[in-house]
């Protein structure tokens, strides 16, 4: 089953062919970051009609990288929710568009599902029941899959941000910092050159159950910097750094033991740091437990991911009709 599938949520435009929602033959990602840099986050207006004027090049790319013809093509799959709308209607569009002309089935794929799934791209040994530490710019979320008699397909939400997600708080304070856009790999590359015990940052939540707050944790930077202007940013960085990949770890062990999984894996754009792949990798072999941390770039939107999601939804669901609307507020199929 070759699926072609593309992603168009939030600030990538991109479109992969994915085989048996396994292997990946080509996964080809246009980032727009040039373009909303200098507003220091993503314009959506902007994103949209960057996605109309990329979509139909960017699959075109994919399909040549991946040696494929239309008549190679058994689905084609988009990202459906959630996200930005103007965004998602791009992708969406063209994936019917597609469909209806090469008379192969749709599908629509939940783009955090897709972040979910992209933990076993790589490993398809999955081991279960885990636990997914999903952290992006616009989700932090603690998720368990295959537990108890979970009809597969379907995830318990163990814990969320109250407030801001992981990526939101490296976003606002590397902007803060006047560190640039985005955030995360920004803070990571500043964060080397400082002491990670400069200052102690709190931790928010801790020890308070399985969600997770990052608003105190970015209010306490902006005061701490006021009251010392002339501080490193280095040491800043590196501190802001230390306090949520500790709150993240600590929180997905928890939840881990909690639940008794036997696997933890990570997901999102924040999962391409550095110090949080390390320190979850450890924590997970102290505890006797698998770790599934996923190359960077499919930690990031890719299409990838959307396409092994697709693989897996279109065996369990069928097909998605062609007038099923996108859902900028889609949520994870919960358990029970
Ligand atoms: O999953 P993603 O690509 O898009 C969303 O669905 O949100 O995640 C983007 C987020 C941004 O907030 C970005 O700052 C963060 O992931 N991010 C990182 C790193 N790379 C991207 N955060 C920390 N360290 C990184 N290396
Ligand atoms: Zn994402």
């Amino acid at each position: 089953m070759r699926i072609l599938a593309i992603e168009t949520s939030c600030d990538e435009t991109a479109a992969a062919v994915v085989d048996d929602g396994r292997h990946i033959r080509s996964s080809v990602v246009s980032s727009q970051i040039d373009l909303h840099a200098r507003f220091g986050g993503v314009v959506p207006e902007v994103a949209g009609r960057a996605h109309a004027s990329m979509v139909v090049a960017v699959v075109e790319e994919a399909m040549a990288r991946a040696g494929a013809r239309r008549h190679d093509i058994d689905a084609v799959a988009a990202t459906i929710g959630p996200g930005l709308i103007g965004s998602l209607l791009v992708g969406t569009s063209a994936a019917k568009g597609y469909a209806l002309a090469w008379e192969v089935p749709f599908v629509g794929v939940n783009h955090l599902e897709g972040h979910l799934q992209a933990a076993f791209l790589e490993d398809p040994d999955l081991v279960l029941p885990a636990v997914i530490l999903l952290v992006s710019g616009g989700h932090t979320l603690l998720v368990g899959m295959g537990m108890g008699d979970d009809a597969p397909g379907s995830y318990r939400l163990l814990g969320q941000t109250i407030d801001d997600a992981a990526g939101e708080a490296f976003d606002k304070v590397a902007r803060f910092l006047g560190l640039g856009y985005p955030g995360g790999p920004a803070i990571e590359v500043a964060a080397a050159a400082g002491d990670p015990q400069a200052i102690a940052f709190p931790r928010g939540l801790q020890g308070q159950g399985l969600d997770f707050s990052f608003s105190g944790l970015k209010t306490s930077v902006v005061t701490w910097v006021a009251k010392h202007p002339d501080a490193s940013s280095a040491d800043v960085a590196a501190s802001f750094q230390e306090a949520v990949v500790d709150v993240l770890v600590a929180k997905a062990r928890e939840a881990a033991e909690a639940t008794g999984a036997r696997a933890i894996c990570i997901g999102g754009g924040v999962a391409a740091n550095t110090l949080l792949r390390h320190r979850i990798t450890e924590a997970a072999a102290a505890d006797g437990r698998v770790a599934f941390v996923p190359a960077r770039a499919m930690c990031t939107d890719n299409a990838a991911m959307v396409g092994a999601t697709a693989w897996y939804r279109l065996a369990l669901d069928g097909p998605t009709p062609l007038d099923a609307p996108v859902d900028p507020a889609l949520r994870l199929p919960l358990a029970r």
